[in-house]
């Protein structure tokens, strides 16, 4: 059941772009914002008295002796302080929501697999219930790794709210609107669009429009950011203003109130009286944030060959290791191809890192059919694939003219680490069992006949 009315219950700041809810451009910027006139302390962070009776409290989302350009942390000024939002801890279960290591004796995840969207059921399913983990990688307890899942959302959270300790949650709406209502202010999202909400964020997701299905990257390691660029300069790809973090909104709510946290890949339940959702003022670095994919500038080759697919990176999160990322989120959108004497779909290739894909809307270049809209397929390391028969054939022999693909954006969420399919990914979701197929008619050509094409 839709519950919109529950956020005119927030109290929002003025937005500086005058629309509802509102937002603040850019991209790990230090912000300033405050639903009630005074409430933010000036000069300092913490006053031997906040202003209208507030608690000051920081919210750490690195080390404090993180390095100066990658430290985040944001300073909130709240009706009450955050252990006021938690009490005594009961475990409980959502069992298709899994974390890494979650390898099944009985699963084998190497292959080369695809699914058609997860259907939608009559039942009714929150944001917490309705997650189905799809493949797990790395390790929940190390921080290192992540978990790819399809959310089926059909009813907003009442009275309950929810925050993840083990990782920040990359969100990729394919179907739906949903409204979540962060401790900092209120991303509204639907199809094209992005959100990021960070590691240790408490909100509560809401239906606005149903049923709502997507895609979500729980990453478990350092944060995602912007991809360097290199030689490509200061523009296109991402650009930092297009990102967008909500404005300060709080509610001043008493009601009977369930959190849960997600804690070492375990679940937990804590009973409060009221809402959490109660910063009035907050200011810092480390925030939830939005962004409209159809702002990705897409660079690509301009004569012949082209790049790897690592020039489509929206974001990254990097593993330590420079250059191989824990998650690279990689967008193929609309584009025009116009390279001269060249094979132009992805090619064949074996990669050490995992990439597990999903369709949004329109058809794929490498892939015409079979990875429909709300599908996934996965390639795993170091696992052959590349385009089917059709596809090969067809731009093989294609007329080169400059195109534009239209119509056309998926995704990748590919890691450095062997992503594990769940049970549910083998058993439940619709696997499909021929995809290796697609491959399967591609033909010798080779007779030793020099010349021959
Ligand atoms: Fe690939």
């Amino acid at each position: 059941m839709n519950r919109p009315t529950d956020t005119q219950t927030m109290i929002q700041a003025a937005s500086p772009t005058g629309t509802t809810p509102g937002y603040m451009p850019g991209f790990g910027n230090d912000f300033e914002t405050e639903a009630l006139s005074g409430a933010l302390p000036e000069g300092m962070n913490s006053p031997q008295k906040c202003n209208y009776g507030l608690y000051g409290e920081q919210l750490s989302g690195t080390a404090f002796t993180a390095p100066s350009h990658q430290n985040e942390r944001t300073w909130c000024y709240r009706i009450r302080p955050s252990v006021k939002h938690s009490a005594r801890y009961e475990k409980i279960d959502l069992p298709y929501w899994r974390s890494a290591p979650d390898i099944n004796p009985d699963v084998i995840s190497l292959g080369q697999y695809r699914w058609d969207p997860v259907p939608h059921s009559d039942e009714e399913l929150t944001w917490l219930t309705g997650m189905r983990t799809m493949t797990t990688a790395g390790d929940v307890n190390t921080q290192v790794g992540m978990a790819s899942h399809i959310y089926l959302v059909t009813a907003s959270m009442q009275d309950a709210y929810f925050y993840s300790a083990d990782s920040e949650l990359l969100v990729v709406p394919q179907e739906g609107r949903l409204r979540f209502c962060t401790e900092l202010g209120i991303i509204d999202l639907e199809p094209k669009e992005i959100a990021i909400i960070p590691r240790g964020l408490l909100y509560r997701v809401e239906v606005l429009e149903g049923p709502a299905r997507g895609f979500v990257c729980e990453n478990y390691g350092q944060k995602y950011e912007l991809p360097g660029r290199g030689p490509i300069g200061a523009n296109c790809m991402a650009n930092r203003r297009d990102f967008k973090t909500p404005v300060a909104a709080y509610e001043d709510r008493d009601a009977p109130s369930t959190v849960t946290i997600k804690w070492c890949g375990q679940f937990h339940e804590t009973k409060i009286g009221h809402s959490p959702l109660d910063v009035v003022a907050w200011h810092g670095n480390y925030a939830p944030v939005k962004y409209d994919l159809r702002n990705y500038c897409p660079i690509g080759a301009i004569l012949f060959d082209h790049p790897d697919p690592s020039i489509f990176t929206v974001l990254t999160a990097p593993s330590g290791v420079p250059g191989t990322a824990n998650i690279d989120f990689v967008l193929f959108r609309e584009r025009w191809m116009t390279m001269e004497n060249t094979f132009r779909p992805p090619w064949y290739h074996k990669n050490i890192m995992s990439e597990l894909m999903g369709n949004i809307y329109g058809q794929y270049d490498a892939k015409p059919q079979g990875f429909a809209p709300g599908g996934m397929s996965l390639h795993n390391m170091m696992l052959p694939h590349g385009p089917d028969k059709d596809a090969f054939e067809g731009a093989s022999n294609a007329d080169l003219k400059p195109e534009k693909l239209d119509n056309t954006m998926s995704f990748m969420f590919e890691t450095r680490f062997p992503q594990h399919l769940t049970a549910f990914a083998a058993k439940e979701a619709p696997l499909q069992d021929d995809y290796i197929d697609c491959w399967e008619d591609i033909e010798k050509k080779f007779d030793g006949t020099p010349g021959k094409k």
